[in-house]
């Protein structure tokens, strides 16, 4: 099939990338000069495991394009996916969907031949009926069928996420549109009845709703790490204890720091935006929204107790600082907050993150980019495992840290409390 898809961000990337990879002709487009030239050098802008290689296998092959032109791109594709971004408006909770609606404005200039306009981007309930809307005309010359097709992608794992789906969410009434899309993913959900056609609202809803879920299992442990901080158990045995139940189900049960990222902290607040518009209540989303906010300052306040207040002079170290691993995205990244107050109080910080050095941090005084973990960790009063890069679980920290006492706070709780005792050294975890 021929394939355009709007916008090489993450999703639009990805997904072009990997819809080329399954025999398709795609086109991706975006209004960046200088991206899309980069990308038809070979330079992807991205840090995601797998992808150059796919992407230059399918570029040789010449079954992926990057262009600038929109119009030639749209003429010879069937399928138009809407990949742009939809981040948080200023000054409130709801999605900016500006950049989706100028694309549409062009679509609907340049569209003379029957197409598929899909929404891939995560769009707020009811916004494929606002396209149809500004469509109307073509819509009512039966030449677009407006559809949701959420993105489930997470950063890190996306290739991986992309071929083997849990399921393929399409939202459409339109027969054909469906069969067609059907059609598209036929390679990567013949195995098992992963795809799952539902109304296009429905769609919209189905991507907010999960993340929102997640995010909410996320902040359910974390506030348990809490309780058990304070009553002596492990929460690892809590996230077993639980997790093992299948109506509960293991996974996006690790304590840590506040979530971070491109979807969670954005599309809780579109939830809860979406909710108070339709005025229907959604408290527990609002809740989780807060309680991903204290967590922030509840962590800053635990480094100041382990420090007992005697932040100034001391050497931090932090070993990684993106929102997850296998990413350099810094987006929501809960290690911002953390450094700008230390920052503050006068101590030395030194980071290292296999993804490389941050900008966020490049004008902070005293915050200092280290290109090997030894050097990040050396003669450092506290190490502060912020993201569990792989790189990080195996470290001989007294071989390194090169000093008689350090502390170690380990907010992805990698290490065992009972083996850094052994070692004698102190440490802290996440709920335990
Ligand atoms: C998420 C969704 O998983 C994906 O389906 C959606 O399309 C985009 O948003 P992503 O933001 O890439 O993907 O990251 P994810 O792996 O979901 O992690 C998000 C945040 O939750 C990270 O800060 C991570 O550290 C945190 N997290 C995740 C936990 O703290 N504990 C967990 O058990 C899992």
């Amino acid at each position: 099939m021929k394939l355009c898809m709007i916008g090489t961000g993450y999703v639009g990337l990805v997904s072009g990338v990997c819809f080329s990879d399954l025999g398709n002709t795609v086109y991706c487009v975006d209004k960046d000069i200088n991206k899309i030239e980069s990308l038809n050098n070979g330079n992807i802008p991205i840090y995601e495991p797998g992808l150059e290689e796919i992407l230059k296998k399918n570029y040789k092959q010449k079954r992926l394009f990057f262009t600038n032109d929109l119009k030639k791109a749209v003429l010879k594709s069937e399928i138009i996916f809407i990949c742009v971004g939809t981040p948080t408006k200023k000054n409130s909770n709801s999605a900016d969907l500006k950049f989706v609606f100028n694309v549409v404005k062009e679509l609907k200039k340049i569209i003379k031949t029957y197409k598929i306009i899909v929404t891939k981007s995560t769009v707020p309930v009811t916004t494929g009926d606002k396209i149809e809307n500004i469509l109307a005309r073509l819509k009512k010359n039966k030449l677009v069928d407006v559809v949701s097709n959420p993105e489930f992608l997470r950063e890190g794992e996306a290739i991986r996420d992309f071929i083997y789906p849990d399921r393929v969410v399409v939202g459409t009434n339109s027969k054909k549109a469906n069969k067609i899309l059907q059609s598209l993913y036929l390679p990567i959900i013949k195995k098992k009845n992963k795809y799952f056609n539902t109304s296009r609202r429905g769609a919209e809803l189905i991507k907010y709703a999960s993340n929102a879920f997640l995010a909410t299992k996320i902040s359910y442990i974390n506030e348990l790490a809490n309780l058990c901080e304070k009553t002596g158990v492990d929460i690892k045995d809590i996230s077993v204890g639980i997790g093992s139940d299948q109506r509960i189900g293991e996974r996006f049960l690790r304590a840590g720091p506040a979530y971070g990222g491109s979807c969670f902290p954005k599309d809780t607040r579109a939830l809860s935006d979406t909710a108070k518009k339709f005025k229907s209540n959604l408290s527990i989303v609002d809740t989780v929204i807060k309680s991903n906010e204290n967590r922030k300052k509840l962590l800053i306040k635990k480094i100041d107790k382990i420090l007992k207040g005697k932040i100034k002079n001391k050497v931090i170290t932090f070993l990684g600082v993106t929102f997850k691993p296998n990413t350099d995205d810094m987006r929501e990244a809960s290690s911002i907050p953390m450094i700008k107050y230390l920052n503050k109080k006068k101590c030395t910080i030194k980071y290292y993150d296999p993804s490389g050095e941050k900008n966020e941090f490049k004008r902070l005084q005293n915050v200092k980019y280290h290109s090997t973990i030894n050097s990040a960790c050396s003669n450092s009063d506290l190490i502060i495992i912020h993201t569990e890069w792989n790189d990080f679980k195996l470290i001989n920290f007294k071989k390194i840290v090169k000093k008689n006492s350090f502390i170690i706070y380990d907010m992805r709780n990698i290490y065992s409390p009972t083996k850094m005792k052994r070692l004698n050294i102190k440490y802290f975890g996440i709920g335990r």
